[in-house]
């Protein structure tokens, strides 16, 4: 039997190779962009019903009812980064910016006239900038605390970003919506509502540390282990449209590095997924490694060295899920993966080392998304 995902590769390959050139003549008005994107999945009416029928169905806009936003900004944010974890692909490099702008109205023709939400006035929303808020944030996940200093920073592209911040770290990614509180005025009273639906839950919502000593340490260690750094954060910063978050990576009471680090989305021609920019200075020679990802669940871990300055590796999770990993680094990266999980050695003796780890959390049908991603990553 043909794989739904096979079809839809096919179909989408063979779209978007024949696409750009009709695209450079004029921009397309919305009807047009929908009638050969989109159609293929969401349907000609917009019912969800296209040719492709997939296991997780594409939404039907005839209801309304749109989780990531109804609003002409929101959804052209979704349709630009597309939706991780599911077969919706982002187009960002497909459509200009008035093109997306055009497919979102005309999505939102599809469906009944929407009513503002009654909370609306307790809504904080991304705009042209990123927003930055602090404050309690509820359990992420059944069976896992709430955290009282937390830290939720929304990207224009419509991505929210769930940080724990003592001991900072990211648990989760979300997108849609950016956040609400009862009261933005108490001070640090309500509890913080992130709006947005998870996109990528780290590790069951309690990540272990990203920045440790030794790999092999790691195997035993949870938050608390003694190799792990812990990571204090120390300020924020939104600079040209990117929203900056600066640490320190500590042993005992000295600093022995600063991280800054920031998200966008990011997404290959078939896979959604975002992205983390890390730049990380030394202020010693301490033994240090960054682990994008914990040891692996489901089954045989696969990676593939692109150059010398990239790395792909793909971390199942059960029959056929799983989460894949794309390092990148202006210089030679030391990258690893084994049962101890993925990770990418800092250099000794460098003051600063750059680099990004892009993350496609990928649906059922993983093992056919991974086989995409490689075309398209490899040279
Ligand atoms: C490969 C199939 C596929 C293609 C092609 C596709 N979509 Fe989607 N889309 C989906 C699926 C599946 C979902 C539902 C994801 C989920 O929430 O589980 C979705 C969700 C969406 C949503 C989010 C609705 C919400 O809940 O807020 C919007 C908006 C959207 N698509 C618009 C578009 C537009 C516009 C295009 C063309 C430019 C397009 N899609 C092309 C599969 C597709």
């Amino acid at each position: 039997m043909l794989n739904p995902w096979t079809s839809i590769r096919m179909l989408l390959t063979a779209t978007l190779v024949t696409l750009p050139a009709v695209a450079q003549e004029r921009g397309r008005s919305g009807e047009e962009v929908y009638k050969q994107l989109c159609a293929v999945c969401h349907g000609d009416n917009g019912d969800g019903k296209g040719l492709i029928q997939l296991d997780r169905p594409a939404r039907s806009f005839r209801e309304g009812g749109f989780s990531f936003g109804n609003t002409k900004e929101a959804i052209s944010r979704t349709v630009a980064a597309g939706i991780g974890g599911t077969p919706m692909p982002g187009f960002a490099a497909m459509l200009s910016d008035a093109e997306l702008e055009a497919v979102a109205e005309y999505v939102i023709t599809f469906g009944p006239k929407q009513p503002e939400s009654p909370d609306a006035a307790m809504r904080l929303i991304v705009g042209r900038r990123p927003q930055v808020v602090r404050g309690y944030l509820p359990s992420i996940a059944s069976g896992k605390k709430g955290h009282p200093r937390g830290l939720l920073v929304g990207t224009v592209d419509g991505l929210s970003w769930e940080y724990a911040a003592d001991d900072l770290r990211l648990l989760a990614v979300r997108q849609g919506e950016f956040v609400s509180r009862e009261d933005w005025k108490g001070r640090g009273g309500a509890p913080l509502k992130p709006l947005g639906r998870i996109v990528h839950l780290r590790e069951g919502g309690e990540p272990t540390a990203e920045f440790v000593e030794t790999p092999s340490a790691r195997l035993s260690s949870r938050v608390m282990h003694p190799t792990a750094y812990r990571r204090v954060l120390k300020a924020t910063e939104i600079l040209d449209r990117r929203a900056w978050v600066e640490s320190e990576v500590m042993e005992g009471e000295t600093s022995i590095a600063t991280v800054r680090e920031s998200g966008e989305a990011f997404s290959l021609s078939t896979v959604a997924g975002y992205r983390r920019t890390f730049q990380v200075e030394r202020h010693a020679d301490n033994a240090l490694h960054f682990f994008a990802s914990s040891s692996p669940l489901g089954g045989e871990l696969e990676s593939v060295l692109i150059d010398s300055e990239g790395f792909l590796c793909f971390v199942p999770t059960g029959e056929d899920a799983g989460t894949a990993y794309l390092f990148q680094a202006r210089t030679a990266l030391d990258c690893t993966a084994s049962d101890h999980g993925v990770s990418v050695k800092i250099p000794v003796g460098k003051v600063s080392t750059d680099f990004t780890v892009t993350v496609f959390p990928l649906p059922v049908g993983a093992n056919e998304s991974w086989e995409q991603i490689k075309k398209e990553v490899m040279p």
